[in-house]
């Protein structure tokens, strides 16, 4: 099915069961341990599975000169063991751009360098410790700071509207600051995990992904094997956040390790290893300047910002909601990347507009405070309802005004005392921050399959992945509604390449457009149920497990047949996502207390006000928004790798020293999603939401802290001793 035209009113809009706040569909497998994770699978296929460790490089950059295997593999237990020049030629896939298995040249540290597999774990551990590795170390560039200068234009997310230098140079009121955001990992809770069975020369490899169709291909380019050879199965995933949207070590490695021991293998990443085995998110410093008449209209907006990767990687895009959020005719935008030798940059928890709105927000903070102006009252006069740099083109929908307006009444903010420092609480100096949240919402083509059985059952299948965000569900509430049957009686099958492709799981395109790709397929086997019943598909209503026109109506379960009745589709998204700009909006509004004597920052309250098209599910859509707020407040507050610039690697590598709010640093959360629908977003009418909660939640508090001690923090985490 192709959306090429606003939605017009369909099925999806009755919201009997789309739209309501239901319970998830596999909470209660996940409640009782039954939701099979990665390395907990026990079937059949992988029953007498053997353990692979992974051995990770010693150094950042240089090149292997001996590797010592003989003691390894003369321990117990051992089965084999896969290194780079044993592996047989391996490509290094699309998606990553570092080999996931290195050697001799090493690219950067605990890069994958070894795979032991042995009987067990234990000894596969032991005889993982007795390899010896010698290397040759090269000089490498650990230090964004230091190699900025060295940092390349890069053309993606470049704007140059109007005469920003020129009219920047006039304001009457201008800032001119610098911000910068640290290298940060996705820690999500379930490690990364992978067990491979090989039958003949097709591999199945159990895992834990967020975009099947992209790791199935990567493992099959990797492996030099054609796609159809390669299975991945990803039905349960303990979090991701960006970490798990391609083919990492683990799968790879489980599959060679599979291969050479002649047996299923299953391999999980060490937490102390993930960090720098694994992508994060890189660090970034933002110079924003901005200039104002004495009125408070922008005049002026430019943001540039230094980021680093290895070779051939990308910048973290931290420009791109300057671009489109705040109205003013003379604009900037610029990334430079210098190339580090650091582990592999990539996508995180909103890559680009989470650490962009960090600065961006601050600043704006720092602007209406020289303006004299009330923050919200700043933000809500430089609204726009067209992209600033092209008036031609609208947003599809809008409301950062509403979202700032609702905010603030609900939070109290007309409370706030503008001059910092002012409040107190016994040893509490308190504040309220505010920040706007901004998050593209992003399309893409989605696939499923729909089978009707004899008992009126309905089946989905698409390769979707539920990340913990509600796939499930919100998938089974679009089959239910457009088959108008009890959502009992629809079952949902995800995470499986041998299943339609569909958007997966990443940068917030996950639920529209997979929910879309249902509602495509459900309009296919609508029309199949109707054609074989004999009624005339467009005035047939489906609802009660029957389908009704006129005064004639059949049980659906009569159309399945002996042997079900099956349709498939996807949803194609043409250019009404060139024409209008789609985008999500929301307010973030924090209230903190920094006791006066230490230093120590405790939030009290957060709100968040979101405004991102039909809310297909308000409770699993509110689970998501509490945990990105949640990330929010790691962001701000607690959540850096530590780079050592001599050696090349983050210090901090396990979750003792790389610190991420736990129930005690959250406080009391409150979502407000506006009641919107967008039909120019897919006939489901929704958006994204799941990163727009993240999105300016740290610049919020930063500007809480801020209000509450006087004391202006640009570099983040904010920690106590950079405002004491
Ligand atoms: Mo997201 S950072 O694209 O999983």
């Amino acid at each position: 099915m192709k959306f090429d035209k606003p939605a017009t009113l369909n099925p999806i809009d009755r919201l009997r069961v789309v739209g309501q706040p239901l319970d998830r569909i596999d909470g209660p497998l996940k409640t009782t341990g039954q939701a099979p994770y990665a390395y907990e699978h026990r079937h059949q296929a992988v029953a007498d599975a053997a353990y692979g460790h992974v051995v990770g490089a010693g150094i950042a950059k240089g090149r292997i000169t001996g590797m010592e295997l003989d003691a390894a593999r003369a321990a117990p237990g051992v089965l084999a063991i896969v290194t780079a020049a044993n592996a047989g030629p391996l490509d290094k896939g699309k998606m990553n751009t570092v080999r996931l298995l290195g050697g001799p040249e090493v690219d950067h540290y605990h890069q994958a360098i070894a795979l032991v597999v042995a009987e067990n774990f234990e000894q596969a551990r032991a005889a993982a410790a007795l390899i010896r590795v010698d290397y040759a170390v090269a000089e490498g560039a650990y230090d964004l700071a230091a190699t900025r200068d060295t940092a390349k234009k890069v053309d993606q997310s470049a704007t140059a509207t109007g005469d920003f230098a020129g009219t920047y140079a006039a304001a009457p009121v201008r800032l001119d600051a610098t911000y910068t955001t640290p290298d940060q990992s996705h820690a999500m809770m379930e490690p990364h995990a992978s067990v491979a069975a090989w039958d003949g020369d097709r591999v199945t490899v159990w895992t834990s992904n967020q975009m099947i169709d992209w790791g199935a291909g990567d493992l099959a380019r990797t492996l030099k094997l054609p796609r159809e050879k390669v299975r991945l199965v990803s039905a349960f995933v303990g979090g991701g956040f960006g970490g798990k949207l391609f083919l990492r070590a683990d799968a790879l490695l489980a599959a060679l390790g599979a291969r050479a021991a002649g047996r299923p293998v299953k391999v999980a990443l060490s937490r102390p290893l993930m960090m720098n085995n694994t992508t994060h998110r890189p660090a970034t410093i933002q110079r924003i300047r901005l200039g104002a008449g004495r009125d408070g209209r922008l005049t002026a907006i430019g943001h540039e910002s230094w980021s680093g990767d290895q070779e051939g990687g990308g910048p973290e895009t931290a420009v791109d909601q300057t671009r489109l959020l705040y109205a003013g005719a003379n604009r900037l935008t610029q990334l430079r990347l210098a190339v580090l030798d650091l582990p592999e940059g990539n996508a995180m928890r909103a890559p680009g507009e989470a650490p962009g709105l960090m600065a961006l927000e601050i600043a704006m903070d720092e602007m209406a405070e020289k303006l004299g102006m009330d923050p919200v009252a700043f933000r809500i006069l430089n609204d726009t309802q067209v992209d600033p740099n092209d008036p031609e083109r609208p947003f599809s929908q809008r409301q950062l005004v509403e979202c700032l307006r609702q905010g603030a009444a609900r939070f109290g903010w007309e409370r706030r005392d503008g001059r910092p420092g002012s409040r107190r609480d016994g040893r509490w100096l308190t504040g309220l921050g505010v920040a706007a949240a901004f998050r593209n919402n992003l399309v893409t083509q989605s696939g499923a399959r729909l089978r009707l059985d004899r008992d009126g059952r309905v089946t989905v299948e698409t390769d979707m992945t539920d990340i913990g965000t509600g796939s499930y569900t919100i998938i089974a509430q679009t089959a239910a509604e457009m088959m108008g049957v009890a959502i009992d009686r629809v079952t949902v099958r995800l995470g499986d390449s041998s299943f339609p492709v569909s958007a997966g799981s990443g940068g917030q395109w996950g639920a529209n457009s997979a929910t879309a790709g249902v509602y495509a397929a459900c309009v296919k086997l609508r029309d199949a149920v109707a054609q074989r019943l004999g009624f005339n598909s467009a005035d047939a209503v489906f609802e009660g497990g029957q389908i009704r026109a006129g005064n004639r109506s059949a049980d659906l379960a009569e159309a399945a047949g002996p042997d079900g009745l099956v349709a498939e589709d996807s949803i194609e998204f043409g250019d009404l996502a060139e024409t209008y700009q789609q985008s999500t909006f929301g307010a973030h509004f924090v209230e903190v207390a920094v006791d006066a004597a230490t230093g120590e920052t405790r939030v009290r309250r957060m709100l968040a006000v979101c405004a991102a098209g039909r809310i297909l599910n308000p409770k699993t859509a509110r689970s998501q928004v509490i945990g990105a707020m949640t990330m929010g407040i790691g962001g701000a507050l607690m959540e850096e790798l530590a780079v050592d610039t001599r050696h090349g690697l983050f210090v901090n590598h396990d979750l003792a020293g790389y610190e991420v709010p736990v129930h005690a640093d959250v406080p009391h959360q409150e979502v407000i999603f506006l009641d919107e629908v967008d039909p120019i977003s897919s006939p489901m009418k929704a958006k994204g939401v799941g990163e727009l909660g993240i999105c300016g939640v740290a610049a919020a508090i930063a500007n809480a802290v801020y209000n509450a001690t006087g004391v202006r923090v640009r570099d983040y985490p904010v920690t106590l001793d950079k405002h004491l």
